[in-house]
């Protein structure tokens, strides 16, 4: 059976186009003027995208004494809701555990996923098995490796396992990723509140401040460039971590920085909030900042210095988030937005003027495949692409709420917030499973993408291995040897 999308205006990174597209077996075959197939859909009105992909999710995941409630079943139909047709999820090995064996827990969750999806691994601890397992773990198709910097005693790496993992990425072509915070100040500051008889979530906010991330993401950054690998910095916040990556990347770095939807549009009052739970809700790490901040982040997509938008979804229930009521420290980090990360962001940087439709397209869809290395099976409209596309209605709008939403939990930290910019239909390798609203998914439709590595690109690289690559000994001008 074939489909065929008509009547739509084809949006790229890089073109804007009339054309339908014709879609067969799951993937693109043909795309040009009055293409015929068994299956119509009618685009007139709307924009033709590729699907986004959010390279940050946390389904299912043990953490902080609990699982996150979305699952690889609902988070990924919350994606296909708002348009996202791709998650990349953590593999995340317990302190001790070894990554094969949390590989194979998490391919046994992603079996209900209703959308292609792949991992990142986590390096959650360090020693010879880590080392080794590194590789079968790349020869599986999963080539990027996250290090927290914070989450002191539970999954935080000092900075001597950092650089061996970091050098071990560079070696098999893989790419280092970091959640820059400096672990042990947030713990001096959390330990420092909380003596004060500061408990609430407002003072998650205080212990994390922009230094924090700041100093960890200039840290990782000079370690990297030392182990010569490409870095991506996930839930770049604020300003100074902009600023670190904005000078890395003028250095001639490969350095990217990723920040979320959520703290492109709500801000640090959230925090003070009369109602616990409506701020302990929003507790997440790091919090979210002020406008000034904000301001920077939207700059730094405008003007290239950061490259991708996702939403590190890690959704906690009230009752979840209630077991920090009376210690902050013990409130499950993390929030939701699979399902609104499109909507918002065309709304809050397509229709305000910030983003054009094709950089809304690079940083939702096409710069992390092509960082990810899955491009252009997935983030392109191209023939021989996956049929994963968006039917984008500019004009459709609705007011968020959770009553309506698709994420297993009890709220949305984007309650009342009104969207202009829907899909009107969500094609996952070619299967409709969104149209008009209605939800079609199918548990079970997601597969696995596979990634190749390559070999690690630095400039910064480079100068240091002549730094360091060993010279003759030259004596009164000389040479000892090679003569
Ligand atoms: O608060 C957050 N971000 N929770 C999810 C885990 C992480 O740090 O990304
Ligand atoms: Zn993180
Ligand atoms: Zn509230
Ligand atoms: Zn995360």
């Amino acid at each position: 059976m074939s489909t065929v999308i008509k009547n739509g205006t084809i949006v790229t990174a890089d073109l804007t186009y009339q054309a339908d597209v014709l879609i067969e077996g799951g993937v693109i075959t043909a795309i040009g003027p009055d293409l015929r197939g068994d299956e119509v859909l009618d685009a007139t009105g709307c924009y033709v995208m590729p699907g986004g992909i959010d390279p940050h999710t946390h389904l299912e995941m043990p953490f902080m004494g609990t699982y996150s409630s979305d699952d690889f079943e609902s988070g990924t139909r919350a994606a296909l809701a708002g348009g996202t047709t791709m998650v990349v999820d953590f593999a995340l090995p317990a302190p001790g555990q070894g990554l094969l064996d949390a590989l194979s827990m998490w391919h046994n969750k992603s079996g209900r996923a209703n959308c292609d999806y792949s991992y990142h691994m986590a390096i959650t601890w360090w020693g010879e098995q880590v080392f080794d397992e590194m590789k079968a773990v790349v020869d599986q198709g999963i080539t990027s490796f996250k290090h927290f910097m914070a989450y002191k005693g539970a999954l935080m790496v000092n900075d001597d396992e950092l650089f061996a993992s970091f050098r071990r990425c560079a070696d098999l072509g893989a790419l280092a990723m970091v959640h820059a915070e400096n672990g042990d100040v947030v713990a001096e500051l959390s330990a420092r509140l909380l003596a004060e008889g500061n408990c609430g979530p407002e003072a998650h906010a205080y212990s994390r401040p922009p230094q924090v991330e700041g100093e960890a993401t200039n840290r990782a950054i000079m370690i990297a460039d030392m182990a010569a690998v490409p870095l991506y910095v996930v839930h770049t916040s604020c300003e100074e971590a902009h600023e670190a990556i904005r000078r890395a990347r003028m250095l001639g770095k490969r350095v990217w920085g990723e920040p979320l939807i959520q703290h492109l549009t709500l801000d640090e009052s959230e925090y003070l909030h009369p109602d616990w739970d409506h701020a302990a809700r929003r507790v997440m790490s790091p919090p979210f900042r002020n406008k000034q901040h904000q301001d920077s982040l939207w700059a730094g997509l405008q003007s290239g210095s950061l490259s991708v938008v996702a939403t590190d979804h890690c959704a906690f229930t009230t009752d979840q988030k209630r077991f920090g009521m009376n210690d902050f420290t013990r409130i499950p980090n993390g929030t939701g937005g699979l399902e609104d990360r499109m909507p918002m962001l065309w709304t809050h940087g397509v229709n305000t003027g910030r983003l054009t439709p094709n950089e809304f397209v690079a940083v939702t869809s096409t710069n992390i495949a092509k960082i990810l290395n899955c491009y252009p099976k997935k983030g392109a409209v191209l023939v021989g692409a996956d049929a994963d596309l968006v039917v984008w209605d500019p004009e459709k709008t609705k007011v968020i709420s959770a009553g309506s939403q698709q994420s297993a939990i009890d709220y949305n930290v984007f309650e009342g917030k009104e969207v202009k910019g829907l899909p009107r239909y969500t094609l996952t390798r070619g299967q409709v499973a969104v149209a008009d609203g209605e939800i079609r998914t199918q548990e079970g439709h997601g597969q696995f993408v596979a990634r190749e590595p390559r070999p690690a690109v630095n400039r910064a690289l480079s100068a240091w291995k002549e730094l360091t690559a060993p010279r003759p000994v030259e004596r009164s001008g000389i040479p000892a040897t090679g003569v």
